[in-house]
């Protein structure tokens, strides 16, 4: 989401007239775009800007946009007196009237208020990749889990209209996209606020519609939400991708009760249980955390014991990190940083393990992919499968040399890692 918000945020400036530098030290004004969901995130950006200060900041304007200016606010101007510009992402729609008072002088400028209705839509985004494109369905969130910071730095929950987002969905394959990735804090609560009402799955169906997009992916769902119509929706068109990430964070129902996540174990092992059921094989993939305040050795087997029986196909596993404002900062029975630690690594040790079989399976099946790059070094084109696997491959017959990037191919798996997938293409293109 941080990425896509860059994007805007440079589209934004463009159409005011910006031009972007290729290298940080070329540019007059220069925005930070923060993330501060877990580890010291603020500290790291005030470290960077002192850095950049120093060897490249003469006459600069320098701004901080994003998670830490919402969190940190005025603050930053104290410790970083070079900052001219503090503003959260609930505040990007106003990017053009906060430029013009930087470029009039003022030194303070803010945009720091979490009390709105508005989504940041742009007439123009400035995307970094050729073939896939975000968009943005929903931002903020509504949940309150114990440990996110996330409500806190980009607010409450607001939907774009289903009118908007189907024009930049056809605006985007006009341009040559093929594949789109539908982005939100929580995509599943997605709510039309137009009188067609549309909710996320009747949306999902819609967009797997438009013409010349071939691929659909979605980020991030939230199980509460995950209602069985969104299963639906995706057996009925393969344009669909067949990848769920669906984070779980921890498979005991008490430590889970203790985060406010709003299910259970059994509720969120039945919406595997519909994804298992389907019509087509989906790749499942979650977050974990380890370590929440309180988290016993019998917790923390529960979310081993949940891995063996689902076998994601990935997953991101994260020791937990407080953070300011969160109900979580002040719970007791913190998990000692040795005994995070060693957890994570058991995490990923036992997934690398499932990970190494499941891609075995693999060995010998055809794939399509959508070629993402090259890797000269290897001489292996990059591909990605539709459930999210990144398979690299040769190709015997490039009989023009030209670049396979942006193309679909089928592609046969030879062999596999606990990462990826290795194959040939099956057929000259
Ligand atoms: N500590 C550790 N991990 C966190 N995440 C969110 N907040 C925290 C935190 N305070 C993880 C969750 C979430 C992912 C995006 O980041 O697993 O799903
Ligand atoms: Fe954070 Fe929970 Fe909202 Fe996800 S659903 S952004 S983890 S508060």
């Amino acid at each position: 989401m941080n990425a896509h918000d860059s994007e805007k945020v440079v589209g934004t400036l463009m159409a005011q007239g910006y031009a972007q530098v290729e290298n940080p030290e070329d540019a007059h004004l220069v925005l930070y775009n923060t993330c501060s969901i877990r580890d010291k995130a603020e500290q790291k950006v005030f470290h960077r800007l002192q850095q950049f200060k120093r060897d490249a900041g003469k006459g600069k304007v320098f701004g901080v946009l994003g998670c830490v200016a919402q969190q940190e606010g005025e603050k930053i101007f104290a410790r970083a007196p070079h900052v001219s510009l503090v503003a959260g992402s609930a505040s990007y729609t106003r990017l053009p009237e906060m430029l013009v008072q930087l470029e009039a002088g003022n030194r303070h400028v803010t945009g720091l208020s979490l009390d709105t209705d508005e989504t940041f839509d742009t007439p123009l985004t400035r995307r970094d990749n050729p073939n896939r494109a975000y968009i943005t369905i929903i931002e903020g969130c509504d949940k309150s889990c114990a440990y996110c910071v996330v409500p806190f730095t980009r607010g409450p929950e607001r939907s774009r209209t289903s009118e908007s987002v189907m024009a930049e969905a056809r605006r985007l394959a006009e341009q040559g996209y093929t594949e789109i990735q539908l982005l939100g804090q929580n995509v599943n609560s997605y709510r039309d606020p137009s009188p067609a009402g549309w909710d996320f799955a009747a949306l999902l169906a819609r967009v797997a519609e438009v013409a010349g997009i071939r691929r659909v992916r979605y980020t991030t769902s939230h199980p509460r939400d995950f209602v069985k119509a969104i299963v639906d929706a995706m057996d009925a068109n393969t344009v669909l991708c067949d990848h769920v990430h669906l984070p779980v964070q921890s498979g005991s129902t008490r430590v889970l009760a203790a985060m406010d996540r709003l299910y259970t174990r059994d509720e969120y092992r039945k919406r595997i249980e519909w994804l298992k059921t389907a019509k087509r094989r989906y790749s499942i993939t979650t977050d974990i955390i380890v370590g929440f305040p309180g988290e016993t050795e019998d917790d923390f087997q529960q979310t081993l014991d949940l891995l063996d029986e689902v076998q994601y196909d990935s997953l991101f596993s994260f020791k937990y990190s407080p953070r300011p404002n969160t109900a979580a900062v002040a719970m007791a029975d913190a998990v000692p940083e040795e005994e995070k630690q060693r957890r994570l690594a058991v995490v990923q040790e036992k997934q690398r393990a499932i990970q190494i079989r499941r891609n075995a399976e693999r060995i010998g099946s055809l794939e399509e992919v959508l070629v993402e790059g090259h890797n000269a070094a290897l001489g292996q084109w990059i591909g990605r499968t539709s459930d999210n696997r990144t398979l690299n491959f040769t190709h015997g017959g490039a009989a023009n040399g030209g670049s396979l990037v942006g193309q679909y191919i089928p592609v046969r798996v030879t062999r596999s890692g606990p990462n990826s997938l290795v194959g040939e293409s099956a057929t000259v293109v």
